[in-house]
């Protein structure tokens, strides 16, 4: 038996975590989303969920300080008052950056082939949300659930992160686009190792876990243009991983992210880790 807290429950990744995570009756599941009505509907509608009395929706969004706080007292309610695992879910992914390189969000001389368009103030926008949902949102999280962790038995504390933070995977293959959200991917990994280097001696394990390439239909809107920036990554991805045949489906990585935290501890020195899907560096 053990209890979770998971945010960004209402789609994708999270919504598989909430099913895989609540398929055991003795465990107690606390999924964070930012519209509950939403969310329960969806629920009531699974044929798989809709019996399952061991869900609970509560309703935050990860930059709201208040609402965060408000959802960590619920939740002692819920299970009275202690927590086993916390996992960050609940990320943002920005269209701006996902596409091209760095330098093609300006018009600047050097670029080549010529900018599509110069977006300095699209860019400043963008990195302000990424880092208040993927960092200072999830710093806030930690924090405040982080009582209800040293009161648990596992003490384990995940946030989803991405391969794409992996400066070294970046610079071998030579990985230009998601420069923008791997930035604060690569910013939360060191918040991550952060509170662990603090609370390893109490027994929290801190981890950050890539989930492997996911399909959730994040290229769905794309444009042409923008699925052949798609195509030329995919071509740096066969050549890193030849074994690779494509994105896995949300419900594989959430089992495979599973077996990551329940293999990894303090004790055979993960603490502050920032693992893959395999539970290596091997992202793909
Ligand atoms: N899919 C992949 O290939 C992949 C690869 C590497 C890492 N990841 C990471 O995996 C995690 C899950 O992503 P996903 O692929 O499942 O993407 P997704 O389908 O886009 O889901 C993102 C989730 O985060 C929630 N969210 C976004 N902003 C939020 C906020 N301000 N407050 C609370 N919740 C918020 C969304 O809620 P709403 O429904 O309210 O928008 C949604 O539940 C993310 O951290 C992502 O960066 C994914």
């Amino acid at each position: 038996m053990a209890t979770y807290v998971v945010t960004g429950v209402s789609r994708g990744i999270g919504y598989a975590f909430l099913g895989l995570l609540s398929r055991d009756a003795n465990n107690t599941i606390v999924g964070l989303v930012r519209n509950k009505p939403t969310t329960d509907k969806k629920i009531s509608e699974d044929p798989d969920l809709k019996d399952r009395t061991n869900i609970h929706i509560l309703e935050a969004d990860v930059t709201d300080y208040d609402a965060l706080k408000k959802a960590a007292a619920d939740t002692a309610e819920i299970t009275g008052g202690s927590l086993d695992y916390l996992i960050a879910n609940a990320g943002l992914v920005s269209p701006l950056d996902a596409y091209d390189p760095i330098g093609l969000l300006y018009d600047s001389p050097c670029t080549n082939p010529p900018p599509r368009a110069d977006k300095p103030k699209e860019v400043d926008e963008t990195l302000k949300s990424l880092f208040n949902v993927n960092v200072i949102g999830n710093v806030h999280l930690y924090h405040l659930f982080l009582p209800l962790i040293l009161k648990g038995s596992a003490k384990k504390i995940i946030v989803i992160s991405s391969g794409l933070a992996d400066a070294d995977f970046t610079n071998k293959y030579d990985i230009e686009p998601g420069s923008l959200y791997s930035a604060s991917k690569a910013a939360m990994n060191m918040i991550t190792a952060k509170f662990s280097a603090q609370y390893k001696k109490d027994g929290v394990l801190f981890l950050s876990i890539c989930p492997g390439m996911v399909e959730v239909g994040h290229y769905k809107d794309a444009t042409p243009e923008q699925l052949q920036g798609v195509s030329g990554l995919m071509g740096k991805f066969l050549e890193y991983a030849p074994h690779f045949k494509g994105p896995d489906t949300p419900e594989q990585s959430a089992q495979s992210v599973k077996s990551v935290w329940e293999n990894a501890s303090i004790e055979k020195g993960n603490g502050g880790d920032f693992l893959s899907h395999y539970g290596n560096k091997q992202w793909l």
